[in-house]
């Protein structure tokens, strides 16, 4: 008999269910929420309410889409956090009255910990998966990490960002452009036009692997002030130069602390996960960055970099297969790391 897991993600503002069947990915729906866009940034009541509605259609279609009935299913893994407790509390409530109605057992998944296993996302079994341990580069809008993964249930964060993290450097920085919510892939795109050399921004000095963005973020409100007041129209005349220059700075900092991590000698394997590991100039830089190592370099495909289910219903496999089941008194939390 096949098992069929369901993953359910509500930690921000993309509701999103996946079905995988024996470890295989069947089905990966996604409803982003437009109404943020007009507020530069997610509104978290507005998140909640858009995944109340959302929820039940991006469920029933996952099921459709994967070709199986509710009653196929063997169990239920839930975004159990960190995220936006609001969000978080429509997709793990909706989990848990599910696993009661089909009297099926709950999974809780780190978020953080489904970015790095949506490298084990396989569409067919034989699907090539990263060797144990590997190093995973996990950059998104709300962390900065670099995490040793010494198996799916032992990871240990060896760098993190001790302010902004990298998402939300490309996001407010595009915001001081007058770049549309989210600004990170208006920037790649701006970039490819641009000289990475054009502008100088400041980089931080933190000691060990962890990461800082803030002062690169002030950095670049300064340069672009001082810019206006020299002409005006300073944002439209070095739009790509100032993207290019700003993209170049942020995979600067990424990789410069990669390359001190003592563990590196210890992999064989790099992966990338996060919405920020959709940026096509991290992606050249990683890929560069293993090659010289001769460390083979995990690059996610685009869909799943950002928030989705299918990285939860894998993650949630792999404690399935362990009998690392929840109960229903488990409440969602917003803050904590891998
Ligand atoms: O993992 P994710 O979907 O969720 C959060 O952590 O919220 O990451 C979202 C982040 C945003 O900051 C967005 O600007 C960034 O990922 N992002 C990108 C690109 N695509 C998404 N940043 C740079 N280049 C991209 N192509």
């Amino acid at each position: 008999m096949s098992t069929y897991i369901l993953g359910i993600e509500s930690s921000c503002d993309d509701t999103s269910a996946a079905v995988i069947c024996d470890g295989c990915l069947r089905s990966n729906v996604i409803a982003s929420q437009k109404v943020h866009e007009a507020f530069g940034g997610v509104v978290p009541e507005l998140a909640s309410r858009a995944h109340q509605q959302n929820i039940v259609p991006v469920v029933s279609e996952a099921l459709r889409q994967a070709g199986i009935k509710k009653e196929d299913l063997s169990a239920i893994a839930f975004t159990r956090g960190p995220g936006l407790l609001g969000s978080l509390l429509v997709g793990t409530s909706f989990a848990k009255g599910m696993s009661i109605g089909l009297d099926i057992p709950l999974l809780d998944v780190n978020h953080l910990h489904a970015h790095v296993l949506s490298h084990f996302i396989k569409k067919e079994e034989n699907d090539p998966v990263p060797e144990f341990p590997f190093l995973c580069l996990l950059i998104s809008g709300g962390n900065s990490q670099i995490v040793m993964v010494k198996s799916p249930y032992d990871m240990e964060i060896i760098g993190k960002t001790i302010d902004d993290a990298a998402g939300e450097a490309f996001d407010k920085c595009a915001k001081v452009m007058g770049l549309p919510y989210p600004g990170g892939p208006h920037i790649d795109r701006l970039a490819k036009e641009g000289n990475p050399k054009a502008f100088k921004f400041s980089r931080p000095h933190i000691p060990g692997l962890d990461y800082s963005f803030s002062g690169l973020k002030t950095s670049f409100l300064y340069t672009v002030r001082d810019g206006i007041k020299a002409d005006p129209h300073f944002i439209e005349h070095n739009l790509e130069d100032l993207a290019a220059s700003l993209q170049a700075t942020i995979i600067e900092i990424l990789i410069d602390k990669l390359a001190k991590a003592p563990q590196l000698k210890e992999v064989r394997h790099l992966a990338i996960g996060g919405g920020v590991s959709a940026n096509s100039g991290v992606r050249d830089a990683i890929q560069d960055f293993c090659d010289r190592r001769g460390i083979k370099a995990w690059i996610p495909e685009r869909a799943f970099t950002t928030d989705n289910a299918a990285m939860v219903a894998a993650a949630g496999y792999f404690k399935f297969l362990k009998g690392e089941f929840c109960d229903l008194s488990l409440p969602p939390y917003s803050r904590v790391s891998v």
